[in-house]
């Protein structure tokens, strides 16, 4: 269902809500834009989306993007300029600190460097029961038993449990920052380049537990990423960014089989594929340049300087995020027309542009509508 193209503005102009409805998040006209010397930096500038229960919406981007920031801003870490964000019907983003904390409960964060989350002073026993302390689980036995499920669950021994942060592997660390992100039973966990900083074996291993723990407790994801076959294995649905905004939003396996937005077509042809290296370099789209500043994004299109297809109008008109097909959002003035090439089907390679070449099975959740 799609629903009308009401969002407030913060006087910038409609941003669409790309089938927003009764979601667990649902995030509208997002901005967050930093003072600096030149002017303003618009780090996200106008995004708007939903994540259903038990739903994984990945988000890919270059880096500079905005994807980190849109997830600091969901959490209330980034200061919104503009927008709302819902998470089960309750708006976050006016709660006082204490309620906000309260509300924390239902969403969690995993980050690329779990040294983010985990205190390299405390044991790994003591950093997953810390946040049933702080919610008032009083009893010792209780909190114990409650960890000991949750080593167990991601994998690790009790043993793990005596442990500190530096000594276990990068692979371990994640499943610690897992299963103390599960304490409180989130409906939501946002992974901000969860897997990116770990070998491709052990990355397939931590997809797998996150999608098998998705699948047990009907856990949604909001799961970002800067490589677009690592979002395609897990994510129902695919929101590609570029300087700040939406490009494209559509269903995952649709997106990488036929994108909608010139931006992402370049993003899938930088992706490593089966395929013999001499027909791989024919079909390669290199994107020219650097992103350009988001104190200064280009008139019009944003993607324009950039796009092999850019035509004059790009430069005077700023296309909307629209709906161009069934549950597909582009933001692309020829979106119906431009015959764009995606991936084949059943490409499964994992990694990304630095020569890792393992193909890896990752189980994907069914997809939910
Ligand atoms: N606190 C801040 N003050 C000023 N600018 C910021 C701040 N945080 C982020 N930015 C800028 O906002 C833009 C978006 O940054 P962000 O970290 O969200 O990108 P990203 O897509 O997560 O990139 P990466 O893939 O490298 O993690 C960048 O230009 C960044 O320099
Ligand atoms: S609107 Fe124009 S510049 Fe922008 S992506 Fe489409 S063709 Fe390219
Ligand atoms: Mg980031």
């Amino acid at each position: 269902m799609t629903a009308p193209l009401t969002t407030p503005t913060g006087g910038e102009g409609p941003v669409p809500v790309p089938e927003h409805g009764a979601a667990l998040l649902d995030v509208a006209d997002l901005r967050v834009h930093y003072p600096v010397p030149r002017g303003k930096l618009r780090a996200v500038d106008g995004v708007s989306f939903h994540v259903g229960a038990g739903e994984t919406l990945g988000l890919i981007g270059e880096s500079g993007s905005g994807k980190s920031t849109v997830a600091r801003a969901v959490l209330g870490l980034a200061p919104l300029t503009t927008g709302e964000v819902h998470l089960r019907g309750v708006r976050l983003d006016q709660l006082s600190r204490r309620e906000l904390r309260r509300q924390r409960r239902h969403v969690q964060m995993i980050f690329q460097d779990p040294h983010e989350a985990l205190d390299p002073r405390m044991d790994v026993w003591s950093a997953i029961a810390e946040p049933l302390r702080i919610h008032g689980v009083r009893s010792r036995t209780e909190r114990d038993r409650r960890v000991a499920d949750l080593l167990e669950r991601v994998g690790l021994r009790l043993e793990h449990g005596e442990r500190r942060p530096h000594e276990l592997s990068g692979g371990q660390k994640q499943r610690v920052s897992i299963a103390r992100a599960l304490t409180l039973g989130p409906a939501l966990l946002i992974c901000d380049e969860a897997v990116s900083a770990l070998d491709v074996s052990i990355q397939a291993d931590i997809l797998n537990l996150l999608v098998d723990l998705q699948r047990e407790r009907s856990l949604a994801y909001l799961f970002i990423s800067h490589d677009l076959a690592v979002v395609a294995h897990v994510a129902d649905r695919v929101g590609v960014m570029y300087l700040g905004r939406l490009a494209e939003v559509g269903p995952a396996d649709d997106v990488v089989a036929r994108p909608r937005h010139p931006y992402t077509e370049a993003l899938l042809s930088a992706e490593p594929q089966a395929l013999p290296r001499r027909l791989r370099e024919r079909q390669r789209i290199v994107l020219e340049g650097d992103l350009p500043s988001p104190v200064d994004p280009p008139s019009g299109c944003r993607f324009r300087t950039r796009c092999r297809y850019a035509a004059e109008r790009c430069a005077t008109e700023e296309p909307q995020l629209r709906e161009v097909g069934p549950h597909r959002w582009s933001a692309c003035h020829f979106a119906e027309t431009l015959d764009l090439r995606g991936q084949e089907q059943g490409t499964t390679w994992l990694g990304g542009e630095h020569g890792r070449t393992a193909t890896t099975t990752v189980t994907r959740p069914a997809a939910t509508s």
